[in-house]
């Protein structure tokens, strides 16, 4: 009687918000679901025991199992017969539904995953997480449900700028493992910009002797007072960035590798001046942020920076496999190659029209580079105001009005709104923030954001990939600040991406994020806590 009561006790205090409410509080909301009745036990003693009929639902059994240890201590042990498991991961392939689709059955006496393909199973174990206890105990029961999901979009993303502020590998795999947990397939990685170089050169190696270090910090400085005089900086290793290639493979996330050119190229001067307009002044990378008022020189075109650009693109390309290269082009300011007379000489001789047309051509050059070697660059929409180059992917994020002008020139798009999509903006107005933002981007803006307007054609709409959020570190200098920027927006994104137009839901939407900040909790990671007023802001 006594441990009834106890178990009745426990299972009250630690019921979520969605047990209590009867929802399933999953995010991003699937296609189709609905509960069914009754709740399937998990018992500490005999935990989860798995079987699967084919040899390819190894990385969703390891994270699951990471995950359940980590986070519920729970046993968990593989079968390779069926009738002694009550968790089932059984591929089935199916070419009607999206890439990545899956089912998921939960009855009272087993949990059956069906996955469509690989990417399927793993996105059918990361519902089954969303269904277990939002706090860590180690016997519970979760509801019977019917699941049948599928994602809307291809390319759904997060991007981390890497530059501004550098964190370590270890915690760039647990950001990895939040796109994972949010069913994302892309990760947007800002490697090089003014501030400095972040990826190991080992044909060009001044790039991290000098250009991976910047003269000042903002660190343990009040944000938008200024700057102090410590160095700061580093570098990813090829070995460190493999590692988290193989890292993001084994959850089904693509990284995309950002070298951002030829604006944004300091870090690239100070090693190497003679790339720039200005060949004889010496640079270093840049202490603050910003760009045209400032003092951010660009690359200078001639045949001995393309082939070191050929050079440092190709050592990208052999770390990265992804098929998506991102070769920058934003916020290039010509009035460098309008000052320079060896650059004005060389938009003569290529019979270019003007410095417009030499951003042309730049594009041109650097994707015939990434396009030898099978890839396909992307680049930011400012490509669009020089006339597209063949085959580029356009990601947008000025506006969305961007992308679907690109898509209605042929050529595929990426949303990245900044209005809706950039989480270094604050969150609401009077924001008890340490992150300097004036810009407001709030939760309901990210949530409500529409990517495709009726205005566009379902042929034009089709070339819309997807989109992603950002996240830029200027005033981001510590993890926990990181994780106050993307969460909970994050969450509202990944359900932009993934969930049917008409399953988006804004109320039943803040309903569940009551479930995912408990969700926040259990990863360890720090949040913003609006819209819940009854909770005190996280910084
Ligand atoms: C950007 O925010 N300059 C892409």
């Amino acid at each position: 009687m006594k441990k009834i009561a106890v178990l009745l006790f426990v299972l009250f205090v630690f019921s979520s918000y969605a047990q209590e409410h009867k929802i399933l509080s999953v995010i991003p909301q699937p296609s189709e679901s609905k509960m069914t009745g009754g709740e399937f036990t998990v018992k500490n003693k005999s935990g989860l025991i798995c079987y699967s009929n084919s040899g390819k639902a190894g990385n969703t059994v390891r994270f699951l199992e990471d995950y359940l240890l980590k986070y519920y201590g729970i046993p968990f042990k593989e079968t390779p017969v069926k009738r002694k498991s009550n968790l089932n991961f059984i591929l089935q392939e199916c070419d009607t539904l999206a890439e990545g689709a899956y089912s998921l059955v939960i009855t009272p006496e087993s949990i059956t995953v069906t996955g469509y393909s690989e990417q399927g199973l793993f996105y059918g174990m990361q519902t089954l997480i969303q269904l277990l206890p939002v706090y860590p105990v180690r016997e519970f029961s979760i509801p019977c449900v019917e699941v049948l999901d599928e994602p809307r979009f291809a390319y759904r993303g997060m991007h981390l700028d890497v530059v501004r502020h550098i964190f370590p590998v270890a915690y760039i795999k647990k950001y990895i493992d939040y796109l994972a947990l949010h069913k994302m397939n892309y990760f947007h990685w800002h490697l090089t910009d003014d501030q400095g170089w972040r990826m190991e050169s080992k044909a060009h190696p001044r790039l991290n002797e000098k250009g991976a270090y910047r003269a000042a910090t903002i660190i343990g400085m009040f944000p938008g007072t200024g700057v102090d005089s410590t160095r700061y900086g580093g570098y990813y290793t090829v070995e460190q960035m493999k590692e988290i290639v193989d890292y993001a493979a084994q959850r089904y996330i693509t990284i995309v590798p950002e070298i951002d050119m030829p604006g944004h190229s300091m870090a690239i001067l100070s090693a190497y001046p003679q790339f720039g307009t200005e060949p004889d002044k010496k640079v270093e990378p840049a202490i603050t942020w910003g760009i045209f008022n400032r003092q951010n020189n660009v690359l200078a075109p001639s045949e001995e920076l393309f082939s070191f650009l050929e050079d440092v693109f190709n050592e990208l390309m052999d770390v990265f496999p992804g098929k998506y290269i991102h070769i920058g082009s934003d916020e290039c300011a010509h009035k460098w190659w309008k000052a320079s007379e060896a650059t004005q000489q060389f938009i003569k001789e290529h019979d270019l029209k003007d410095e417009n047309g030499l951003q042309h051509y730049f594009t041109k050059r650097v994707s015939d580079i990434v396009s030898k070697r099978g890839r396909v660059a992307v680049g930011w929409d400012e490509m669009l105001d020089s006339g597209l180059v063949d085959s580029v992917v356009v990601m947008s994020w000025r506006n969305a009005e961007n992308a679907y002008e690109a898509v209605k020139l042929g050529h595929k798009a990426i949303l990245t709104p900044s209005e809706f999509s950039y989480f270094n903006r604050k969150q609401r107005e009077n924001e008890d923030s340490l992150c300097h933002r004036t810009i407001l981007t709030s939760l309901d803006k990210v949530y409500q954001f529409e990517p495709v307007p009726d205005s566009l054609s379902a042929k034009d709409a089709e070339l819309i990939l997807g989109g992603q959020g950002c996240l830029w570190t200027e005033y981001f200098p510590y993890i926990s600040s990181v994780e106050y920027g993307i969460f909970p927006r994050m969450s509202a994104i990944a359900e932009v991406y993934w969930s049917r137009k008409q399953n988006k839901n804004w109320p039943l939407f803040l309903l569940k994020l009551r479930d995912q900040y408990k969700r926040y909790g259990i990863w360890g990671a720090n949040s913003y806590k609006y819209p819940f007023e009854d909770e005190t802001p996280a910084k």
